[in-house]
């Protein structure tokens, strides 16, 4: 037999063709006589990264790809590939070049030289690291994003938004239950997840610049990072889903009082002609809002779809209007003039109704 596998590098890709034959080359330059493999994740790239991995791979076995169908993820697909190998240390390194290979080594010493080290993480703000060529706007979010992290989360990181780090496989696999998965942020997910706080060690590197291809940083990311901070923190007492269901109810409440005051007080139609305009409003505004946020993974598309959801959501949310009157009157009745109690009995009822008959009727059909 020959010598035994040590490491296990992990790359996230998509619509990365280009930079695959570059990355390789430089990791086996940078890595040398270590005994190593490649496992790119790549999400079935319209560009045909994964082909380009298999390409390579036929020549030389150390080298593969999950290709993941129908999927998409940043930290999903770290994780699957870091649970694909039986190397005891793995890697994740982007796929784009702009993590700085060279650091490897240094890293894989300093695991394998302390057994009490867990993780090794690849920082842009330590003294010898850096950001490279961003411009000033991107620096401040990326700086706003790593304090709130560091609030929220308390992980002593000085980069906790690094997506460089080389971890022992065993630890990872330990933590893998407890990952949330949300979002771009994997090395956060499992600094959260570990219950001992992981040992760490940081070593600089500056972030290169992107030539080719484009970042797939963008609004939705940002959000995704919101929610799974939030669903860190709380999620386990209210779960984000329902969060983000709520809190998009009472924009819809806003919208409905404000249709309601125009129809009825400027325009001089009768109230219940407003009250059936400003219903309709918010609920079309809430299936809009709710469709592309709280049940962004299972959007529902296409004006078929669009229509048929519509029509759902319009029924469970009128059945859900009924209930929570209903309760708030029955709960009125039976203490009575406890009306603010009541109320908002009647109005966490429907929301629950309304959240948990959408959720199967709205958007769990396609
Ligand atoms: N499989 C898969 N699925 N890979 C993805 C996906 C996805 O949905 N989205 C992005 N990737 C891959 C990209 O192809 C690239 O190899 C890597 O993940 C990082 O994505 P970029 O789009 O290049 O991210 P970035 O440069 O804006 O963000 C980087 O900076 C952050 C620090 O602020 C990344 O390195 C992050 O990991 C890092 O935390
Ligand atoms: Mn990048």
């Amino acid at each position: 037999m020959s010598a035994p596998l040590q490491l296990a590098i992990i790359i996230p890709t998509f619509n990365e063709r280009a930079h695959v034959p570059l990355l390789v080359a430089r990791l086996a330059t940078a890595l040398g006589d270590t005994r190593w493999e490649a496992i790119f994740v790549d999400d079935n790239s319209p560009d045909g990264t994964a082909e380009a991995v298999r390409a390579i791979g036929r020549g030389d076995p150390r080298i593969r790809v999950i290709q993941r169908i129908g999927r998409r993820g940043l930290a999903t697909a770290c994780i699957e590939g870091m649970c694909a190998t039986a190397a005891p240390l793995v890697a994740v390194i982007d796929g784009d070049l702009q993590h700085d290979e060279t650091i490897l080594p240094a890293m894989l010493a300093a695991l394998e030289g302390d057994p009490a080290l867990d993780i090794v993480v690849g920082s842009r703000f330590v003294e010898g690291g850096g950001t490279g060529e961003w411009d000033r706007d991107r620096v401040a979010k990326s700086a706003l994003a790593t304090r709130l992290s560091q609030r929220v989360l308390r992980v002593g990181l000085s980069d906790p938004m690094s997506g460089f780090f080389m971890i022992r496989t065993e630890v990872f696999r330990s933590l893998v239950p407890q990952l949330s998965g949300i979002g771009f942020k994997i090395l956060l997910d499992i600094m959260a997840a570990a219950e001992r706080p992981l040992r760490f060690v940081e070593l600089p590197y500056v972030f290169r610049t992107r030539e080719l291809g484009e970042s797939k940083l963008d609004h939705v990311v940002a959000l995704e990072y919101l929610i799974a901070l939030y669903d860190r923190r709380f999620g386990r007492v209210v779960p984000v889903r329902f969060a983000m269901f709520s809190a998009i109810g009472i924009v819809g409440v806003v919208i409905h009082m404000a249709v309601l005051a125009l129809i009825h007080l400027k325009l001089g139609a009768a109230f219940l002609a407003g009250q059936v305009v400003g219903t309709l409003a918010a609920m079309t505004f809430n299936f809009f809002l709710n469709n592309t946020l709280t049940y962004r993974d299972r959007r529902l598309r296409g004006w078929r779809q669009m229509l048929d959801g519509w029509v759902s959501f319009c029924l469970v949310c009128s059945v859900g209007a009924v209930a929570n009157v209903g309760v708030a009157a029955f709960l009125y009745d039976f203490r009575y003039g406890a009306w603010a109690g009541s109320a908002l009995a009647g109005v966490l009822i429907g929301a629950v109704w309304n959240y948990a008959l959408s959720s199967r009727f709205t958007w769990g059909r396609y």
